[in-house]
């Protein structure tokens, strides 16, 4: 049995990402851990954060003997990305490089914007990230936490989301960007409104699909990437399944069978 890439995020929001993940690799065996007993993570400190991410990380590579790790959240990969690939041999792959290099291919990007959890924006990870590789680009942040909860009730052709995302971006439209990172991985379930704020004068740069590929071109140059047989996924959390299956089923596009529970 080939060994399975390694995705985790604080709960079902890196479902986003997985779904990408699949899509892009129908063929590769995933395995997928949300942190529920401890979820949200936005507000919490880095310290914290990145001790979870490392439990999580030495779970998986002890019982699953992952090859690579996808850090399918914003908030983590913000606060805990450095550390991960510190202690890990095998290749770590964060939200924030992946939209980076998005927004440096760009033919417009003089004004780049960024919305995240509070953590994630407090960390100055993207503005670092873009800082040096798109020197010339006037980048604004903006932490929109409430927007977890509203995508996890499903709110999403809905005017109180409609509201609050209005409240949240109104500074953008002083001077609307060329780019917006959605800098959180609940964000593209809410794509629809927030483009409709925005208008299509800026481009919205999501993480779940910038990590895709980059986990596609990584395992195609390590030549590990898998081609044959049907792919599979293993879905693990440390609280409450049931809550998970329900509500990730929004996140993930379809039904998620078989949800494990897992002490860490
Ligand atoms: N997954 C987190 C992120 O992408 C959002 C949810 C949380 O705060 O834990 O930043």
């Amino acid at each position: 049995m080939e060994n399975p890439v390694g995705v985790f995020d604080s709960g079902v929001g890196g479902l986003t990402v997985l779904r990408e993940l699949v899509s892009a690799l129908p063929s590769e065996r995933f395995v997928y851990l949300g942190d529920t007993a401890r979820v949200p993570y936005g507000g919490k400190s880095a310290e914290t954060v990145t001790r979870y991410a490392i439990e999580i990380a030495n779970h998986l590579i002890r019982t699953r003997d992952i090859k690579l790790l996808v850090v399918a959240c914003n908030t983590a990969s913000s606060l805990a990305l450095p550390v991960l690939r510190r202690i890990y041999k095998i290749p770590v792959v964060g939200m924030v490089d992946p939209c980076v290099r998005r927004a440096a291919a760009l033919p417009e990007k003089r004004t780049i914007g960024v919305i995240g959890t509070l953590g994630t924006v407090r960390s100055g990870a993207y503005e670092e990230a873009l800082r040096l590789s798109v020197p010339s680009a006037r980048v604004r942040s903006i932490p929109c936490p409430l927007l977890v909860s509203l995508a996890e009730e499903g709110w999403v052709d809905n005017a109180i989301t409609r509201a609050v995302i209005a409240e949240y971006l109104a500074p953008f439209l002083e001077d609307r960007p060329d780019a917006l990172i959605l800098g959180c991985t609940h964000y593209p379930v809410l794509k629809g409104p927030i483009r409709e704020y925005l208008g299509s004068g800026t481009v919205l740069i999501d993480s779940a699909e910038e990590a895709a590929r980059i986990v596609d071109i990584l395992l195609s140059e390590t030549q590990v990437r898998r081609d044959v047989a049907p792919g599979a996924v293993e879905f693990l959390v440390t609280d409450d399944p049931e809550r998970f299956a329900r509500v990730g089923k929004g996140f993930f596009g379809r039904e998620l069978p078989d949800v494990g529970g897992v002490a860490l």
